[in-house]
């Protein structure tokens, strides 16, 4: 990296960030004002589009000075989903990590484990720029350093570094403006399969914005190794690079290592939870549920997380977003679900409470592990997609399913959340889209394309 710039401790504030040229609404008004005006006006010209690009050409008319300028994006909409670049480098200068947490458009938090009680600092900048520096203040060992001031959407690189070590160079991007669109990665029940190096493979080749953790990452998350040996150690190059958004599976046990090493808090009810959460990122708003827990009402008593749930859905990031996806470890499908003819068990109170509350806050998806295969079919309006097929021992079934499209292999979900559509593809670990569906967006349970499976 560059020679770095020591510059904050903590919270670092980057003045004069955050301006993109030919991406505002009042730029692209300026323009057409200035090309009715004199097309040829080059000092006004060289304001919005920059010098470089202004003394290339200088424009004849209207329609060319418009290709000149980067394309206006109208807020809402999203399209298209932009490229990502994930490095596959994976780095063991730490015990655990660098990973990524909790990305927001100007934010993000970088956490690594150490093996003793050190001080931690990250370096990071915009690629070719000058670096600056973050220092955590205190030793401990596991260290969660938070930058701030960030622009959206943007590539960064950094490293970490503790006593004598740092890491190696890594990436990662800032979220979205509201409103963007993104792609993500989701899978459940790795839980200590070897097929899951070739899922992790596959998914880093992908390069997507966000992974969805489906729950069951690790065989016993009462074992503190567990979660290295089978969750951060064989993705360590995918969580480098791509920030981790996990539900809790009834595997973790609910050991203390869980909310050492997720970071969602601040997302949650309460800063001692971690299990039931909520999070937007672009044109999407995500509610995570634990389904270990009493999420739902027990009888007519609200329980705190029935009560933070339902606050959620009313939550105005909630209503503004374009798409409302909910998920959890365990799934809800009953009749409309041959998982349990194949080893699967439903959950009740995401089947009675759960599922009934988000239809009537127009939730679009549903996504689940805990049944090891894939399974899509639609419960009311709301898509009902099983994403068990992570790496752990696959299930059997007698007979194909009367009432869903299901296979049983291994694979990941793809999400392009986009401005018209949000597209689910189910990718096997040779890269084939082996069944995909494709909703329309506004009112949900309007399915624009499907893949040709038995889709009863
Ligand atoms: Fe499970």
């Amino acid at each position: 990296m560059k020679p770095r710039i020591p510059v904050a401790f903590w919270v670092l504030v980057f003045l004069g960030m955050g301006v993109v040229q030919g991406c505002s609404g009042e730029s692209d008004s300026k323009l057409q004002e200035i090309v009715s005006d004199d097309a040829s006006d080059t000092s006004e010209i060289q304001d919005i589009v920059g010098p470089e690009i202004a003394s290339e050409v200088i424009p004849d008319s209207a329609e060319e000075l418009e290709e000149l300028v980067p394309e206006v994006v109208e807020p809402g909409c999203l399209t298209p989903v932009p490229t990502r670049i994930v490095d596959n480098n994976p780095d063991e200068t730490f015990d655990l990590g660098p990973y990524l947490m909790v990305p927001t458009p100007t934010s993000i938090v970088i956490k690594w484990r150490t093996l003793e009680e050190e001080e931690g600092a990250v370096l990071f900048g915009k690629e070719g720029t000058d670096e600056f520096e973050v220092l955590e203040g205190k030793a401990s060992l596991i260290h969660a350093v938070l930058l701030e001031g960030l622009e959206p959407d943007t590539r960064y690189i950094y490293q970490v570094r503790s006593g004598e070590r740092t890491s190696l160079e890594h990436h990662f991007y800032t979220a979205p403006k509201p409103g963007g669109s993104f792609q993500f990665a989701a899978w459940g029940d790795n839980q200590g399969g070897t097929p899951f190096f070739d899922v992790v493979d596959a998914v880093t080749a992908d390069n997507p914005h966000v992974i969805i953790g489906l729950g069951d990452h690790v065989p016993n998350g009462q074992v503190v190794e567990h979660w290295k040996d089978h969750w951060f150690g064989p993705a360590r190059a995918l969580f480098h690079e791509v920030p981790l958004f996990a539900a809790i599976g009834n595997h973790a046990y609910n050991g203390p290592t869980w909310y050492d090493l997720m970071e969602y808090q601040k997302l949650s009810v309460n800063p001692n939870e971690e299990t039931v959460y909520s999070w937007t990122y672009g044109n999407a708003f995500f509610l995570v549920v634990d389904t270990n827990g009493l999420f739902f009402d027990v009888g007519n008593m609200e329980t705190d997380w029935s009560k933070w749930i339902k606050k959620e859905l009313e939550s105005p990031e909630a209503k503004a977003a374009t798409w409302r996806i909910a998920y959890a470890h365990e799934p809800g499908a009953d009749e409309e679900s041959w998982a349990e003819e194949c080893g699967g068990v439903l959950n009740t109170g995401i089947r009675v409470w759960l599922l009934p509350l988000l239809e009537e806050h127009d939730f679009h998806l549903y996504m689940a592990g805990h049944v090891h295969l894939y399974e899509r079919t639609m419960v009311g309006n709301i898509l009902h997609v099983i994403g068990g097929g992570g790496g752990g021992g696959l299930e059997e079934c007698e007979t194909p399913s009367p009432v869903s499209t299901l296979f049983v292999r291994h694979f990941f979900l793809r999400g392009l959340v986009g401005c018209d559509s949000l597209r689910l593809e189910a990718v096997g670990l040779d890269g084939e889209v082996f069944d995909w569906v494709e909703l329309g967006a506004g009112e949900p349970g309007n399915i624009i394309d499907q893949g040709p499976g038995p889709n009863p």
